[in-house]
C-alpha cells in the first residue's frame, strides 16, 4: 500500500454536510477495493466558518487545504447568512478565497445527457441524446475579482437626484490569464471531440474583444482542433436548441457560471454535475450546485453530483483511472436499475425506487 493521500474535506453549509457523507461512504469503499488509505481532515469553510470563528475562510482551512493531496468541497450559503448589511461576511467568500488562494483557474464542468435520464430533461430527447459538453470555466479572474466598490450618499445617485448609492464591479483579465484558461481548454478537446468554442461578448466588451485575439493565436497552435468562436446570448441559445454541436467550450467567470447552470438542463438535473478546479498545485473539486436550504436536513437531496466530484478527484488528483471509471461505472448501474432521487424522478419513475441522500450514496457504494 502506498502513502496516505490527504484529502481535505469541507461540508459547509445546507445540504452540504449530507452529500459530503455519501462521498465519504464512496471513498471507504474506493479505499477497501483499490488498497489505498485517504486519510480524511475536515475543515470550516463558509456560514459553518463564519458561526464557528467569524470569517469565511478561516487561516486553519486554508493551511489545511494547501497540506492536502486534495480538497473536496460541498457547498456554501444559505439565507441564515444573508443579512442585509453590507459590511457582514458572506458564506461565498469562502469559495472566492479558497479558488484565488490555491490558484484554481480552471473549472472543468463536464455535462453530460445520460441516456437514462432523457425523460428527466425537458428538453426534447433528440436535442439532448448525445450531448457531451466540457465547459472550461475561468475561475479566478473576470468580474468576480476585479475592482469593485459601493458607496453611499453620492450625489445625484438617488431617484429623483437626490443622494444614492453607487457600486460596481469590473471585468479585468490580463493577456496571460486568458492564454492559460484557452490552452488547457484545446489540451483537454485534443483528449475528446477536437473541438472548442470560445464565447465571449465581443461585440460589446473591450474585454472580449482582447480574449478573442488571445484565443485565435493559441488556436494557431492546434490544428488538430476545430475552432469556433461564439457571443454569449446565442450561446445561451444554441445550447437549448442543439448541444450536440459542443464539445469543448471556453468562457470567463462570469458567463461560464450562467452556462454552466444551463446545461444542466441537458442532463435533467443540477444535482448530477460535477465539478474540478484546476491550478498548478492542490486540486479541488465540487458539485457545481449549491446549498439547497431549501431541502437541507430533509435527506432528499441528491448525492451524486458530490460522489462524481470524487470521480473526478481519482482521475485528476490521484491518478487512479480505474477507481475512478469503476466508479463512474456504479452511477450509470444505479440509474440503470432505475434509482433516482427526487430531483431526478419523473411521471415513468418506479416511486418504489425513488430514494433519499442516505440510501442513493448506499446504491452507490453496493455498486462500486
Ligand atoms: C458556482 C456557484 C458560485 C459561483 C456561487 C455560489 C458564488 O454559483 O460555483 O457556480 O458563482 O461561482
Ligand atoms: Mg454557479
Amino acid at each position: 500500500m502506498g502513502a496516505p493521500l490527504n484529502i481535505c474535506l469541507l461540508p459547509g453549509d445546507g445540504i452540504g454536510p449530507e452529500v459530503m457523507r455519501q462521498a465519504q461512504k464512496v471513498l471507504d469503499r474506493i479505499a477497501e477495493r483499490y488498497g489505498v488509505t485517504f486519510t480524511c481532515h475536515e475543515a470550516l469553510i463558509g456560514g459553518a466558518a463564519i458561526d464557528a470563528l467569524g470569517t469565511a475562510f478561516p487561516a486553519e482551512t486554508l493551511e489545511a487545504a494547501r497540506a492536502a493531496d486534495a480538497v473536496l468541497l460541498a457547498a456554501v450559503g444559505g439565507p441564515k447568512w444573508e443579512t442585509g448589511n453590507p459590511d457582514d461576511p458572506r458564506p461565498e467568500e469562502g469559495l472566492f478565497a479558497i479558488r484565488k488562494e490555491l490558484g484554481l483557474y480552471a473549472n472543468l464542468r463536464p455535462v453530460r445527457a445520460y441516456d437514462q435520464l432523457i425523460g428527466a430533461s425537458p428538453l426534447k430527447p433528440e436535442v439532448v441524446r448525445g450531448s457531451d459538453v466540457l465547459i472550461v470555466r475561468e475561475l479566478t479572474g473576470g468580474l468576480y475579482f476585479g475592482k469593485r466598490d459601493r458607496t453611499y450618499d453620492v450625489p445625484g445617485a438617488g431617484p429623483g437626484g437626490a443622494p444614492g448609492q453607487y457600486a460596481f464591479d469590473t471585468m479585468e483579465y490580463s493577456e496571460y490569464e486568458v492564454e492559460r484558461i484557452v490552452r488547457r481548454a484545446f489540451e483537454f478537446a485534443l483528449q475528446r471531440g477536437k473541438r472548442v468554442h470560445s464565447i465571449d461578448k465581443a461585440n460589446a466588451l473591450g474585454v472580449s474583444r482582447m480574449w478573442r485575439q488571445v484565443a485565435r493565436g493559441v488556436a494557431e497552435e492546434y490544428p488538430q482542433v476545430e475552432f469556433r468562436e461564439m457571443l454569449v446570448d446565442n450561446a445561451a441559445m444554441q445550447l437549448m436548441l442543439d448541444p450536440r454541436q459542443f464539445d469543448v467550450i471556453v468562457s470567463e467567470n462570469t458567463f461560464g457560471d450562467i452556462l454552466s447552470d444551463e446545461a444542466a438542463v441537458l442532463c435533467g438535473s443540477l444535482g448530477m454535475l460535477a465539478s474540478a478546479s484546476l491550478g498548478d498545485g492542490t486540486a479541488l473539486y465540487e458539485p457545481v450546485h449549491g446549498s439547497a436550504p431549501d431541502i437541507a436536513g430533509c435527506g432528499i437531496a441528491n448525492p451524486l453530483a458530490q460522489i462524481l466530484s470524487v470521480e473526478l478527484m481519482l482521475r485528476y488528483s490521484f491518478g487512479m483511472q480505474n477507481a475512478a471509471d469503476a466508479l463512474a461505472a456504479a452511477v450509470e448501474r444505479v440509474l440503470d436499475e432505475g434509482y433516482r432521487t427526487p430531483d431526478l424522478a419523473d411521471s415513468h419513475t418506479d416511486p418504489s425506487k425513488v430514494l433519499g441522500t442516505e440510501a442513493m450514496g448506499d446504491k452507490v457504494v453496493e455498486f462500486i
